[in-house]
């Protein structure tokens, strides 16, 4: 496989991917039900004759390359959800769906997957096996690989490797146009809690007549940290964040309950399991020291992202072949962020790449999630070339 003939092809590709993008951009929608995009990948796939199962885990849309010679199937994966955020970047491709944003770059994953198929469907003599592409939604909540994997999209044909891409700034040691590769956990477990310490209300003059959830929860907070602090090894990143608490109506009133919900972020999956299980015990001592009680829910949501070594060293060698070995930087610690690609690398040896989004020579600067949040376009090519060449490969590599 001539590498470099690939990357002058992609680099051809540069306007389409752009404009699929620009399209898509315009168009964002939230969660699970994503009808106007499910529906522009779809006839993008069909346009180039490309074989599409629709409404996988509700509007996935996956697509299938058969290769000229018969091996395993590689998989590439894009998230296609957007934000409740009012767009404010002026763009003249701004969202036209008031209060949603691509403001995590999804679109360009989508647009440049498509590409890929593009790529791959010209190669399709060379290629040894399958190569699925699965568009996904929800990646933002409530999560949409899980769905995708019950509706069988990791079966018929069976996906023996798979590989996910995320544009942007999260690794901020990533330049623009470069690729970050890392191995192991690479990214944190996304959960969530719920805390209601109850007590027993009462006039906030006569505090001996009642049991003040207030107080109780301030001894909670501090004893939830210390989970933290004292009972995680130091060099193992844990994050437990309380982010919202409520409780009482009026300045002289002890109120009978206190909420309390937060995250809890972890890169192992034992200390993810030991977090939420002192939690609990040390929520229900201290109510019940103080008289007392509770009530207490842990959501596990998306599991720790850890990448396979072999597929990752595989993508690596392949994105320094194709780009040089300056544009492949190896991530070393892991970010505290959550992706849904966990639950597919949990299933599938697989790996989760990062393509350099930002770019502050040309002013692209902001972060994720911000309503002016933008990339660089002129990287798209980059990532639409180590996805292709990624999956056109992959065979070859394994005997
Ligand atoms: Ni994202």
């Amino acid at each position: 496989m001539d590498l470099q003939a690939l990357r002058q092809e992609a680099e051809k590709l540069q306007d389409q991917i752009v404009k699929w993008r620009r399209d898509l951009h315009q168009i964002p929608e939230i969660g699970l039900d994503l009808p106007k995009t499910s529906a522009y990948i779809e006839q993008a796939l069909r346009d180039m004759g490309i074989p599409v199962k629709t409404k996988v885990g509700k509007s996935g849309v996956v697509g299938l390359i058969e290769g000229g010679e018969p091996g395993p199937t590689f998989a590439l994966r894009a998230d296609m959800d957007a934000l409740p955020i009012q767009e404010e970047t002026g763009l003249p491709f701004a969202s036209r769906h008031p209060g949603c944003m691509h403001a995590c770059g999804h679109d360009t994953h989508m647009a440049m997957l498509l590409g890929a198929a593009k790529l791959l469907l010209a190669h399709r003599a060379e290629l040894k096996g399958k190569v699925k592409l699965i568009f996904q939604p929800a990646e933002e909540g409530p999560g949409g690989a899980e769905p995708m994997i019950r509706d069988g999209v990791l079966a018929d044909p069976p996906v023996e490797a798979i590989l996910g891409l995320h544009i942007g700034s999260i690794f901020k040691e990533v330049p623009a146009g470069a690729i970050g590769v890392g191995y192991g956990s690479l990214m944190a477990s996304l959960d969530r809690f719920y805390i209601k310490v109850i007590g027993k209300g009462g006039h906030g003059a006569m505090p001996e007549t009642t049991v003040d959830p207030v107080v109780i929860t301030a001894t909670l907070i501090g004893a939830l940290q210390q989970l933290v602090s004292r009972e995680q090894k130091p060099t193992h990143p844990l994050v437990l964040t309380i982010g919202r608490i409520q409780g009482g109506t009026a300045y002289n009133v002890i109120p009978s309950f206190v909420e309390l919900e937060g995250t809890v972020r972890a890169i192992r999956e034992d200390e993810r399991q030991n977090i939420a299980r002192r939690m609990e015990e040390v929520v229900a001592g201290i109510t019940q020291a103080m008289r007392g009680s509770y009530e207490f829910k842990y959501n596990f949501g998306y599991p720790p992202l850890i990448t396979d070594e072999a597929v990752t060293r595989h993508v690596e060698q392949t994105a320094r072949e194709l780009l040089g070995p300056e544009a492949v930087i190896t991530i070393s610690e892991p970010t505290m962020g959550g992706e849904d690609m966990a639950f597919f690398l949990e299933r599938v040896p697989g790996t989760f790449i990062f393509l350099g989004g930002a770019n502050p020579a040309k002013g692209i600067v902001r972060t994720h999630h911000s309503p002016t949040f933008d990339v660089d376009e002129d990287v798209f090519w980059r990532g639409t070339a180590v996805l292709a060449a990624s999956a056109l490969t992959w065979p070859d590599r394994k005997d």
